[in-house]
């Protein structure tokens, strides 16, 4: 779900390789810059006032959004409300913040059945966790009903749109996900996916600047006297290589490659039908995911024939990620090679 880094990426990277977001006093300019990347990804999130901070992925992302979540609702036993189908980053998260991760099961098109949500919410729930855009399947989870119920039941809803969050924007028509539903806290993004920024850049946004306080720690010796995420010393390159593609690319920059990405995606969709593959389902972003006779034996043979796919038992199909690189000459030849 990583790409090749933008070539201004990779330049404004080298610009900014000695830089420390940990000592947030030293380095005011690149602090700047990370306020600027915040405040473009909450704008195109529909949040003007999103505050948050660019870390190393969308593991640490989702473990600060859970971390000020389970610090605001200080249940006795916390409970995280999940998708069947989250990342396997919350196993982790769950694991070292000791929440009780409490699973719900999927509909037929691979979203969470939003019936089961309600059912679940007591007065150990600390947040509820939506995926704009699973990384098996490219799923996007009807977040808008999720929302209604977190709202409801005055919830922290939590969207891991660390893949989807930089794809959905820039379609032409797409399910609200964002900051624009009311019950949406904060929103994990990464950059260092579909934003082609440095290795790693993650995201994470806060509907509003007091939820950081949740997650504040003083740091006496520091000229900063604070910090708000897990890692201490953080790079500021990264921050600045977001940046740099951000001003480059501008919105229709953007849209240009996910229409692309788009297009390549429905190629490859038709042509695995045509070849008498089955599309598990109709993809909502750039990745295609599909089954054959014996998908675990083909995903073996396309490896030796130098196709790195990913097969995923649990679905027991291969998955395929249109990244922005990717060419009509590949799929072409990845069709060929298939048939
Ligand atoms: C939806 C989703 N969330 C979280 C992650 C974890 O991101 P990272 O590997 O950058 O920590 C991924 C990674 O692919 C993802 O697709």
């Amino acid at each position: 779900m990583c790409t090749k880094p933008h070539p201004i990426a990779i330049k404004a990277y080298h610009m900014f390789f000695d830089s420390n977001l940990g000592d947030m006093g030293l380095f005011p300019g690149t602090v700047q810059v990370e306020k600027e990347v915040i405040s473009q990804l909450g704008e195109l999130l529909n949040n003007t006032n999103a505050t948050g901070f660019l870390v190393t992925g969308g593991t640490e992302a989702n473990l600060m959004a859970l971390l000020a979540a389970r610090n605001k609702a200080k249940a006795e036993k916390p409970e995280v409300i999940l998708p069947h189908s989250a990342h396997f980053s919350f196993n982790k998260i769950c694991s070292m913040l000791k929440i009780k991760a409490i699973y719900l099961p999927l509909d037929s098109t691979f979203r969470v059945k939003v019936s089961e949500v309600e059912k679940k919410i007591n007065k150990n729930t600390v947040a509820i966790v939506g995926t704009a855009g699973t990384a098996e399947l490219g799923a996007i989870d009807p977040i808008e009903e999720i929302s209604e119920s977190a709202v409801e039941n005055d919830v922290w809803l939590h969207v891991d749109a660390a893949f989807g969050g930089l794809i959905l924007p820039f379609l032409k028509e797409s399910p609200p996900f964002d900051f624009k539903l009311l019950g949406v806290t904060s929103i994990t993004v990464d950059p260092h996916k579909m934003g082609m920024a440095a290795i790693p850049t993650g995201g994470i946004l806060f509907r509003d600047k007091a939820l950081i306080e949740l997650i504040k720690t003083e740091t006496p010796y520091l000229t900063g006297k604070t910090q708000f995420t897990f890692a201490g010393t953080r790079t500021g390159a990264s921050v600045a290589s977001a940046w740099a593609v951000f001003q480059f690319l501008g919105r229709e920059g953007f849209e240009k490659i996910v229409t692309n990405c788009i297009k390549n995606t429905t190629t490859l969709a038709k042509g695995l039908e045509k070849i008498g593959y089955k599309v598990l389902c109709e993809p909502q972003l750039n990745i295609v995911a599909f089954r054959g006779k014996n998908t675990k034996k083909i995903a073996e043979i396309l490896g030796k024939k130098g196709w790195f796919t990913s097969y995923i038992p649990q679905y027991d199909c291969i998955r395929v990620v249109l990244m922005p690189h990717t060419k009509p000459k590949h799929i072409a030849r990845f069709l060929n090679d298939l048939a």
